[in-house]
């Protein structure tokens, strides 16, 4: 494993029970940083730090709906006040919708999605970018999807939020260029977590075809794939790259 530097470092990773949240957790404690994963499941969030804690690096949690502005300030508070600073926001938290046309989307399972996947990452940078800019320094990593660059079929809603995920961290990318404070995102495409194992259950056996063979790799990835991203992108190796979509697709993508 090639390890960046980050000891020292303070981490937020949200989704951090689970999936690609909890991998980049598990990678970030492997490089020396402390990190505090928030979740809104406090079943969840209690087994993913029993694991974690075997690494015997400092972890913290937090239960948090990244959807309530106020859980979220109040976190990013306790969390700056037990370490004394915020250098790393990993946005994780996200969920996967239904599968229908616009014409028969659901309007609750829309306005969710929006308020999850996208408020959610707006609360969370909100909230803990004064933490980073008081100190001169932070990285932030949002997760965005293939499905926010090109669309979807069946999936409004999710595709929309990620899309603005990604106008999002163009935004703030330049907003904060200068401070010492990077923010990119990634774009990934199928990736084997407890979300895409959930979609397998209810998206049309076509449409997961279709998504499968657009993969030039002709795989989907491994939330171990993805951390080994992050952990470059909230080091400070990634110096020069602000505001950018970075490709995780086995080729997918073509731009
Ligand atoms: N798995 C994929 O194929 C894939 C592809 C592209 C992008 N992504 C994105 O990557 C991120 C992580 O996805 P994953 O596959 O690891 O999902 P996952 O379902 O495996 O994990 C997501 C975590 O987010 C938490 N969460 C959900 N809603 C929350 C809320 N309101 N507040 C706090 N926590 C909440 C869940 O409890 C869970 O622990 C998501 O933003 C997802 O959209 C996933």
């Amino acid at each position: 494993m090639n390890v960046y530097d980050l000891r020292g470092r303070v981490a937020v990773v949200t989704g951090g029970a689970n999936g690609i949240g909890f991998h980049a957790a598990k990678r970030l404690l492997e490089s020396g940083a402390s990190v505090s994963l928030w979740d809104h499941s406090t079943e969840r969030l209690g087994e993913a730090a029993s694991s974690l804690r075997a690494t015997e690096r400092t972890i913290d949690v937090q239960v948090v709906d990244v959807s309530v502005y106020e859980q979220v300030e109040e976190a990013a508070a306790r969390v700056s006040s037990a370490f004394g600073h915020i250098d790393i926001l990993v946005n994780s938290a996200g969920i996967s919708g239904p599968f229908a046309r616009c014409d028969e989307y659901p309007l609750d399972a829309w306005d969710r999605q929006l308020a999850v996947n996208l408020t959610g990452v707006f609360y969370c940078c909100r909230a803990v970018l004064p933490y980073m800019l008081r100190n001169g320094y932070g990285r932030v990593v949002n997760l965005s999807s293939m499905s926010g660059k090109e669309g979807n079929p069946m999936s409004s809603g999710y595709s929309a939020s990620k899309a603005g995920v990604i106008a999002l961290t163009k935004t703030l990318g330049k907003e904060y260029a200068t401070t010492g404070v990077i923010v990119n995102c990634i774009t990934p495409a199928l990736i084997d977590t407890p979300m895409h194992r959930a979609s397998l259950q209810r998206m049309p056996e076509a449409l997961m075809h279709s998504l499968k063979a657009k993969i030039p790799m002709n795989r989907v990835g491994t939330p171990d794939e993805v951390a080994k991203m992050i952990a470059w992108l909230v080091s400070e190796d990634c110096s020069f790259s602000t505001g950018a979509a970075f490709d995780l697709s086995g080729g997918r993508a073509t731009y």
